[in-house]
């Protein structure tokens, strides 16, 4: 089966499965690219990659209104907890954990986490899903790191990563992040959401093709791709 991802800019999928609806990193209200309200998105479970309000985002809204499921490391699931959830999963970082849906692993991120009132988020981290025989690197928010070649290994089908700078990797660490990963298809992320992260997303894919054999794929908010 197909699987349908939905960009809403930033870090933000909506991915549809054949059995569930997952949304990753909902920054809506607030990102100034967002194709849709934070009112209207839908989710069946909703992945939080760390604490920082350009991730956790509607995460606490959304969740309330939808039931939705929130996966995320033990800190910040205890947070929204005392924050009034009722439906959450813990993971941490090397775990994997099988749903209804697929599986996914938390892997390593080298950022920070901190929660938007000053809370500790533990360690940031990236989802490494296996969905209907396909995997799926997010990188969510990191710097380039050696160890991505370990994920690599495990032959990933698409691998999101940040192309921004400033906060994140930029294009030529992320050049050398695909390099370590070599996957089939790209998606740069976490770029021109705000001044700060200004990028050529469409330069990036060039020199991508030019030096790998990676299809990068450059999407608008609002875009689907198919998997
Ligand atoms: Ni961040
Ligand atoms: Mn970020």
């Amino acid at each position: 089966m197909t699987l349908k991802m939905t960009w809403y800019g930033h870090a933000c999928f909506l991915i549809k499965t054949g059995k569930a609806k997952l949304l990753t990193d909902p920054f809506i209200t607030g990102n100034p690219l967002s194709p849709v309200q934070a009112n209207e998105v839908e989710a069946d479970y909703i992945l939080v990659s760390h604490g920082h309000g350009d991730h956790l985002g509607d995460t606490l809204d959304i969740a309330k209104r939808t039931g939705a499921t929130v996966i995320s490391n033990y800190e910040i699931q205890n947070w929204v907890v005392n924050q009034g959830l009722k439906n959450v999963h813990p993971q941490h970082i090397g775990g994997g954990f099988d749903y209804p849906w697929g599986r996914v692993k938390l892997t390593i991120a080298q950022h920070g986490s901190v929660l938007p009132d000053g809370t500790y988020g533990g360690n940031p981290c990236g989802f490494l899903f296996y969905i209907e025989g396909k995997k799926i690197y997010h990188a969510c928010d990191t710097g380039l790191f050696y160890d991505m070649k370990l994920i690599g290994e495990e032959g990933i089908d698409l691998a999101i990563l940040p192309i921004g700078d400033n906060f994140t990797m930029g294009p030529d660490d992320a050049l050398r992040a695909i390099k370590l990963i070599e996957p089939i298809h790209a998606i740069p992320i976490h770029y021109d959401t705000f001044d700060i992260i200004k990028q050529d997303p469409h330069a990036w894919a060039h020199k991508v093709k030019e030096e790998t054999s990676v299809k990068v794929t450059v999407m608008k908010p609002g875009d689907v791709f198919e998997l």
